[in-house]
């Protein structure tokens, strides 16, 4: 076993990691007080190649691997876990899927223009009425009398970049008596009439990430941009976020780590009784379980991009590790930025300093692509083998 980088994974860690700090981290506190979406920077990062990291050079992309971007992540989301969740839907939910699934002139048309940086993209799964549940949804697409197109009349809830995505990655039944059988994926460009946007959601965190409604009466979508087969949706959106799952670890890994050495400093520098408060033992108890949660996280999180690469070799499904990084990696951001508030005490509290915001960004890894429970779920599933 070897733990060191190659200079490929080292490169990429420090493209992202220089333009975090000079890009995103003095602008973070601004951009999560106003909500505004960060257009501008995440035009840049695609320039960088940072939003098609796995995706090859032939569309756009940087033609990295999983371990790369993983690593990308991290450094993003530690100046800004906002930027991280632009950044994990357009690499994973929007091109992976595609690059997968999709025919050449999909990946030439919708994986170009997103991996490039050009254009947002978005993965639209959720329902108001089905969220975990994800296959009970109602969205429906209809095929035409002469076969070219399909009619979608489909309502999705908490769509991430919705306000600003070009073109979604949608889930509708095509056979609603088949259940999850009867789901199936289309590419759709939100510029085409049928299509509308709702309401934007207030957030608690990753407030520069924009989430919103978006509804489809009577969109004409062409056969050419059916993803896979009639069917094969409910697959294609489980296989999407298996991987999405570890893009997700690594945000969370990465605002662990930013509320880490925000703690570490302060323990440093803070006085208390005459001491720096990193001398007391209560501290240094937190400030030990802290990194060693982080460096756990981090581990089992690379050991899932790892995992998907070999996947991409044997065709081995990466459920369970995708599910053990993202469930073991938020549930340890969401604990160490809880101890890095308080290790800052009203510090900690204010909004002059960046951790309150990291125990806020924290929160959503427990939740999106899959709460905590369903990843529970998922990994009993499959251990037991018992349903
Ligand atoms: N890969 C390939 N196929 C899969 C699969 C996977 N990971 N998971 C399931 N399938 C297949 C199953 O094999 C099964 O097919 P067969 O009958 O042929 O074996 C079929 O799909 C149905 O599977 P299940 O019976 O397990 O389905 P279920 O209804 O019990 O649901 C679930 C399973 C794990 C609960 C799933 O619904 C789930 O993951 N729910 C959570 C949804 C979720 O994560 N939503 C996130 C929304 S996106 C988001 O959050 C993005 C964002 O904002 C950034």
């Amino acid at each position: 076993m070897d733990f060191r980088l190659t200079d490929e994974q080292q490169m990429i860690q420090a493209a992202a990691r220089d333009f975090a700090k000079q890009q995103i981290e003095p602008v973070a506190a601004q951009f999560d007080a106003s909500g505004e979406f960060p257009l501008d920077n995440i035009q840049a990062m695609g320039e960088l190649g940072l939003m098609g990291i796995e995706v090859s050079e032939a569309y756009g992309g940087s033609g990295l691997d999983t371990i790369g971007y993983v690593l990308a992540m991290i450094e993003i989301s530690a100046a800004d876990a906002a930027h991280g969740t632009i950044m994990s839907v357009n690499n994973s939910l929007f091109c992976n899927g595609i690059l997968k699934y999709g025919t050449e002139d999909q990946k030439q048309k919708y994986v170009r223009a997103i991996a490039s940086g050009e254009k947002i993209g978005a993965y639209a799964l959720t329902e108001p009425q089905s969220g975990s549940d994800a296959s009970a949804m109602k969205s429906r697409a209809v095929m035409s009398a002469d076969g070219t197109h399909y009619l979608i009349n489909a309502r999705k809830s908490w769509i991430t970049s919705g306000p600003y995505a070009r073109y979604l990655v949608l889930f509708a039944s095509t056979d609603p008596e088949a259940g999850a059988k009867g789901i199936t994926a289309f590419l759709v460009d939100t510029e085409k009439a049928g299509f509308s946007r709702g309401k934007t959601e207030p957030k608690l965190g990753i407030r520069a990430s924009a989430t919103c409604e978006v509804e489809l009466t009577d969109y004409h979508c062409p056969v050419e941009d059916r993803l896979g087969e009639e069917g094969e949706g409910f697959k294609i959106a489980m296989s999407v976020l298996d991987a999405g799952r570890i893009g997700i670890a690594a945000q969370a890994v990465g605002i662990a780590q930013a509320a880490y050495e925000a703690s570490l400093a302060y323990a440093r520098d803070r006085k208390a009784f005459g001491k720096e408060i990193g001398t007391f033992q209560m501290i240094q108890s937190k400030l030990a379980d802290m990194k060693t949660r982080l460096e756990a996280a981090r581990l089992l999180t690379l050991k899932a991009a790892w995992s998907k690469m070999e996947s991409e070799k044997t065709g081995a499904r990466i459920t369970t590790e995708g599910s053990m990084a993202k469930l073991f990696a938020s549930e340890a951001a969401m604990w160490i930025a809880h101890q890095a508030v308080q290790i800052h005490g009203g510090m900690g509290y204010s909004k002059e300093m960046p951790v309150e915001r990291y125990f806020r960004d924290a929160k959503i890894t427990e939740i999106y692509e899959g709460t905590s429970e369903i990843q529970r779920m998922v990994i009993a599933r499959s251990e037991t083998g018992l349903r």
